[in-house]
């Protein structure tokens, strides 16, 4: 049995920062074990151009903690006006890693995303041209469309024929759900790859539903059915390079998640680690948690793997808090429901 377990530096591609208060209050949390995130650009408003990217990346680096490393992969928020030439410029100066596609609607300050994916055209042939991945939100918004069905929708409707009409564009279809997502992705070949979440490879829309209305458990895209958990889980944990980590831990304010109109989003930065190699080791393949965690991400982004080690360590079950505190009230940390054995060793 293995209880000591070192693994290159994790990275995060998908994560939420926010701003302000509440961006001072979690950046800590993914920079203790986190050498780099993707950051989604999704703030009201949102990060639309590279000059309010750099705007962005310069107020997280200075909430970073004295003697903190962390490096912010930033992102721009793609709208029907983004300007093809700003985005390029933006690549090629080295400020943003990737482009963010929400349908409009679809989730969280989406309002400002994409309805008519024709207007989009120009960008996406620019970003194919030269190699700047598409970040993309997988759910279509219809409402006649039942919302565990959105992302099976979406990938026959829209992903595929944009990646058919734009040959070359590399895409990262993110927080998958469903085997759907995981099929499309191993059968994509090289310019697709999937994140999946933390709490996608713990917890199916049991958690939110049984015995009563669980909001900390929702969040978007909303978790599906037993058996798509599983098919990520087997996808995570095989060590296939077309699947990496994207937490999507995503801090909404505890009271405004236990609200009428709760809002969708988990967070997971605290424990993720922990949660992970649970997850990993409860499927033996702690092996591959490196693969997962550290090494297929930097490979689809063409950077190289963190440099730097983490450690984890197995032991008594692991205590972390229930709540990070900001200043305008606490924000739950997710409970995967299951004692955690895997400390992070400092
Ligand atoms: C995210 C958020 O709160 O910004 N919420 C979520 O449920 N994941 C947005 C998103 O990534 O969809
Ligand atoms: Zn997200």
């Amino acid at each position: 049995m293995t209880d000591l377990l070192t693994i290159r530096r994790p990275d995060d591609w998908h994560l939420h920062l926010r701003d302000g208060a509440m961006l001072a209050a979690v950046l800590p949390e993914t920079a203790r074990h986190f050498a780099r995130a993707i950051v989604m650009p999704n703030l009201v408003p949102p990060v639309v151009t590279g000059a309010e990217a750099a705007a962005y990346r310069d107020r997280i680096l200075a909430a970073l903690p004295e003697g903190m490393g962390f490096t912010p992969l930033m992102t721009l928020y793609l709208t029907e006006e983004t300007d093809p030439d700003d985005v390029a410029q933006a690549a090629k100066a080295g400020l943003v890693t990737a482009v963010k596609l929400y349908p409009a609607g679809a989730t969280t300050n989406s309002a400002s995303g994409v309805r008519d994916f024709d207007k989009v055209r120009p960008v996406l042939e620019r970003m194919a041209e030269i190699g700047l991945p598409l970040c993309v939100h997988g759910e279509v918004t219809a409402s006649e469309v039942d919302i565990f069905d959105r992302e099976a929708v979406f990938i026959d409707k829209v992903l595929d024929p944009i990646r058919r009409a734009t040959p070359g564009l590399r895409v990262v279809m993110e927080h998958i759900t469903t085997s759907n997502g995981v099929n499309y992705v191993k059968s994509g070949g090289p310019d697709i790859a999937g994140t999946i979440t933390t709490h996608h490879l713990i917890i199916n829309r049991n958690a939110i539903l049984v015995g009563g209305i669980h909001p900390h458990y929702y969040c978007l895209p909303v978790a599906k059915r037993e058996e798509h958990r599983l098919a990520l889980r087997r996808a995570a944990t095989s060590g296939d390079p077309s699947f990496f980590l994207g937490t999507d831990s995503a801090p909404h304010l505890t009271r405004l998640k236990e609200h009428t109109c709760g809002c969708a989003g988990i967070f997971s930065a605290t424990n993720t680690m922990s949660c992970l190699a649970e997850v990993f080791d409860q499927d033996a393949a702690l092996d591959h948690l490196e693969a997962f965690a550290s090494l297929n991400g930097p490979a689809f982004y063409r950077l190289p793997p963190n440099v730097a080690r983490l450690t984890l360590s197995r032991g008594d079950p692991v205590a972390y808090p229930a709540t990070i505190e900001t200043p305008d009230g606490p924000v739950t940390v997710f409970d995967p429901g299951f004692p955690l054995h895997w400390r992070v060793d400092a």
